[in-house]
């Protein structure tokens, strides 16, 4: 075990890994394609109530049992339920977090490489005067490749482990600070650029105007998962990052602030896209494709398109890195401190199991797309599920539950600071409405 634990450099360096971790393919790829997938506004009040209800405190959670245990998860929850006397098994919650961490980044990064791949296709200019069609023949003919989609996960994995063997300090902060606030800014030139598509009002409508119709369970559950997986939370990740935080970081103001700009990036994809596939006729229900064969058609039209093109492919790998990162970290954390392999020998180790894995479900997109026995779907939409729909709310669920009941209610009111109705308030969502609001999204898409 390390001596010393590491900790963050300040608080602002703690918020930017924070949301380096929530901003990424979550918000820009996955959010914009399964508001596509599951027809517009309803999914995304769902995903906006559960971020509030559920993501916020599991969120505080997390990081409440990580600065507590000041380990790795599964040391993390082990020792905190030996303080009061729990089970043992409560150490579970933390090996649930780490195995859906490294999960997680076995398909993240193929999406991160097909990011690689496309910033090459930018600079290549490959999207200058293409039309839908000649867009959707590029994306389909990486897709079609193995050769191709395992050379940019490589790539892609190969970065992540680069950055998280280097450490704390010099890596993931490093990484952070200088790419999200350019990130932010390249949204937001997009975003003006999608006002002008002239089917801006369409999209804030298909988005915003409420149709309860389009609701059913399975939506309801997608949604939640979604809150969890763009939040970064239920995979032992923030637990992690809590484990280097300091005493007087406020968790609840942090909270609010990472979990703003995070929604504002999804919500913000969501109104760069759409207007662009109404303004071509395309299919909101095209699937983890969508940015692939939208945004190349804006870039093929606008002035400096090539330029601006390049730019946001670095940018979304970038974010995509700073989420990678941490979904490697909680494994990483726990073999380096239980194991005499040393971080380097660590990251090394955890991201070859993973890569293997990735590279199973890049397959499910050419040779090995037949879909699964009995779970009917491949290999890379069955890792996506399990993880995001299941694992992922149930190990919130257990987290805040923990937090909720088990630790000493007062202590966990000063460390947030708290008193008077805000004390009650958490409380309540604590005990009651996070737990139960997982319960009741779990029944509901289960029927
Ligand atoms: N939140 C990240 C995104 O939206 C992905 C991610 C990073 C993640 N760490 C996680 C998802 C932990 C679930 C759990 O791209």
């Amino acid at each position: 075990m390390t001596a010393q634990h590491a900790q963050w450099g300040s608080r602002l360096t703690f918020i930017l890994a924070a949301t380096g971790s929530a901003v990424g393919l979550g918000n820009i790829w996955k959010f914009p394609y399964m508001v596509g997938e599951s027809g517009g506004a309803g999914f995304v009040l769902v995903y906006l109530v559960c971020i509030a209800l559920i993501g916020m405190p599991v969120l505080v959670a997390e990081w409440l049992l990580g600065r507590r245990g000041g380990r790795n998860p599964i040391d993390t929850m082990a020792k905190l339920a030996r303080e009061r006397g729990r089970s043992r098994a409560w150490a579970l919650l933390g090996v649930s977090g780490v195995l859906v961490g490294a999960v997680i980044l076995s398909f993240y990064s193929v999406i991160g490489g097909w990011s690689l791949y496309y910033t090459g296709q930018a600079a290549g200019a490959q999207f200058a005067g293409a039309d839908a069609e000649g867009v959707s023949e590029i994306f389909d003919r990486m897709l079609a490749s193995p050769g191709t989609l395992l050379v940019v996960h490589t790539l892609f994995m190969a970065a992540s482990v680069a950055i998280v063997a280097r450490g704390l300090k010099g890596g993931i902060e490093m990484a952070v600070r200088l790419l999200m606030p350019t990130l932010a800014v390249l949204i937001l030139v997009l975003l003006i650029y999608a006002m002008f598509t002239g089917h801006f009002g369409a999209a804030l409508h298909y988005m915003f105007a409420l149709d309860l119709d389009s609701l059913t369970g399975g939506t309801v559950l997608a949604a939640m998962g979604q809150a969890f997986f763009t939040l970064s939370v239920g995979a032992g990740i923030m637990m992690a990052y809590g484990s280097y935080l300091g005493q007087e970081t406020d968790l609840l103001s942090t909270a609010r602030t990472v979990i703003a700009f995070d929604t504002v990036f999804a919500l913000a994809a969501g109104l760069i896209i759409f207007p662009i596939v109404f303004a071509n006729g395309l299919e909101t229900s095209e699937g983890p494709g969508l940015i692939f064969v939208t945004l190349p058609l804006a870039f093929a039209e606008m002035s400096g398109g090539t330029v601006i093109g390049v730019l946001f492919f670095v940018l979304l790998s970038f974010a995509a890195l700073t989420s990678s990162i941490s979904l490697l970290e909680p494994a990483v954390e726990f073999l380096d401190e239980r194991s005499r392999l040393g971080r380097v020998g660590a990251t090394v180790l955890s991201g070859a199991l993973i890569w293997v894995l990735g590279i199973a479900a890049l397959l499910s997109f050419n040779l090995w797309s037949a879909p699964l026995p009995v779970v009917d779907l491949t290999v890379f939409d069955l890792l996506d599920v399990m993880t995001s729909q299941y694992m992922l709310p149930l190990n919130g669920f257990f987290a805040v539950l923990f937090v909720g009941w088990v630790l000493d209610r007062e202590q966990v009111r000063r460390e947030l600071g708290l008193e008077g109705v805000r004390a009650t308030l958490w409380s309540l969502a604590a005990r009651v409405i996070a737990p139960l609001g997982v319960g009741a999204v779990f029944v509901a898409g289960l029927t």
